[in-house]
């Protein structure tokens, strides 16, 4: 039998994404991105971005649909990030899904974005392993979970208690004097620096927990910086960004690799902007060699924000035969992340 061909639609943040998802195949991954609206302000502005989603929705099935040479009557069900997020930029996809799922009279699933960012991994890795360990790491979240299977629900084991690591980033950016979103900025700059330079604090490393936290880091970084202006020096752009990026990548690689061994488990998968980072990627893939992990990583381009991880973990959904949201489910902008389908 052929798999359910699933519209996923994304509007959390600042990308609009429409993806088309049959089975583990990714069929299109059209995203429009409203960042260079946001970047003079230093961070996401919500109405700019809500209005951004607007003008951006339509046009973005259009092009998903005309990528995977289907036509809207083809779709068997829609798939929409219901939260976390902001909520009037949720409330665009939201909508959109609703008015698509009542005129085609298909089924639509609100979901969880941070699952979507772990189904995700699937399109390019085939099927995740029952159980697995999942990284998660984007601007907004940074939590340590165990999936026995997605559809039903995943154990969260451990969160940031402060920033988010894609936060951290991003206010770090800032004080570098880099622009925003400061991910893809500070990874380019840490390239030619050194990053053991600045031997920046370490918070949780060794406290028994499966906890985050980035706040005092992120000060830690501030307060580096102005002590050197303050005695009239050069700032080291590419070195402070290289141990900052150390840091945080020290950190979620360690707690990754203790909460597998931990649970006893031996594959460990990693989503999320942050998981875009390329030091990240690289710790992660010595240390879990090291630790006997097998680990999973999507290509950069499927780790921040798109409307093909929406269609991955709704194509899972309905190949699980889950029921569909009710028709009166709502964009909740706190949705937990053990939520994995709104009501
Ligand atoms: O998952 P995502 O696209 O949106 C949220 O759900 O929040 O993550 C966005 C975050 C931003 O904070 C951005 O700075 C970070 O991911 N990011 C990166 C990289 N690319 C994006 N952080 C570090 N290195 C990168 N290459
Ligand atoms: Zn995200």
């Amino acid at each position: 039998m052929i798999a359910p061909l699933v519209l996923g639609i994304e509007t959390s943040c600042d990308e609009t994404g429409a993806g088309l998802v049959r089975g583990h195949e990714l069929l299109a991954d059209a995203v429009a991105s409203s960042v260079a609206e946001h970047a003079r302000f230093g961070g996401v502005v919500p109405e700019v971005a809500s209005r951004a989603h607007l003008e951006a929705m339509v046009p973005a099935v259009q092009r998903a649909l005309a990528t995977a040479g289907a036509r809207l009557a083809d779709i068997d069900a829609i798939a929409v990030t219901a939260g976390p997020g902001l909520a009037g930029a949720l409330l665009v996809g939201v909508c959109a899904a609703k008015a698509y799922g009542l005129a085609l009279g298909k089924p639509v699933y609100g979901v969880n974005h941070l699952a979507a960012h772990v189904a995700v991994d699937q399109l390019e890795h085939g099927p995740l392993p029952a159980p697995v360990i999942a990284l998660l790491v984007s601007g907004g979240h940074s939590s340590l979970l165990l999936v026995e299977r997605l559809t039903t629900g995943v154990v969260a084991l451990g969160a940031t208690v402060d920033d988010a690591a894609g936060e951290a980033y991003d206010k770090v950016a800032r004080v570098l004097g880099l622009p925003f979103p400061g991910g893809p900025p500070i990874d380019a700059a840490a390239r030619t620096g050194d990053p053991g330079a600045v031997s920046f604090p370490r918070a949780k490393y060794r406290d028994g927990t499966l906890d985050f936290s980035f706040s005092g880091l992120k000060t830690a970084v501030a307060r580096w910086i102005e002590a050197r202006e303050a005695a009239g020096l050069p700032v080291p752009v590419a070195d402070v960004a290289a141990s900052f990026q150390e840091a945080v990548a020290d950190v979620l690689t360690r707690k990754a690799v203790d909460a597998c061994r931990s649970h006893g488990v031996d594959h460990l998968v990693i989503g999320g902007g942050v998981a875009a980072n390329s030091r990240l990627r690289a710790l992660a893939a010595q240390r879990c060699g090291a630790a006997g992990i097998r680990l999973r990583v999507p290509r950069p381009g499927l780790c921040t924000d798109n409307g093909a991880m929406v269609a991955a973990l709704g194509a899972e959904l309905a190949a699980d035969g889950a029921a569909p949201s009710g028709p009166a489910f709502r964009a909740d902008s706190g949705m937990p992340v053990t939520s994995i389908v709104a009501g």
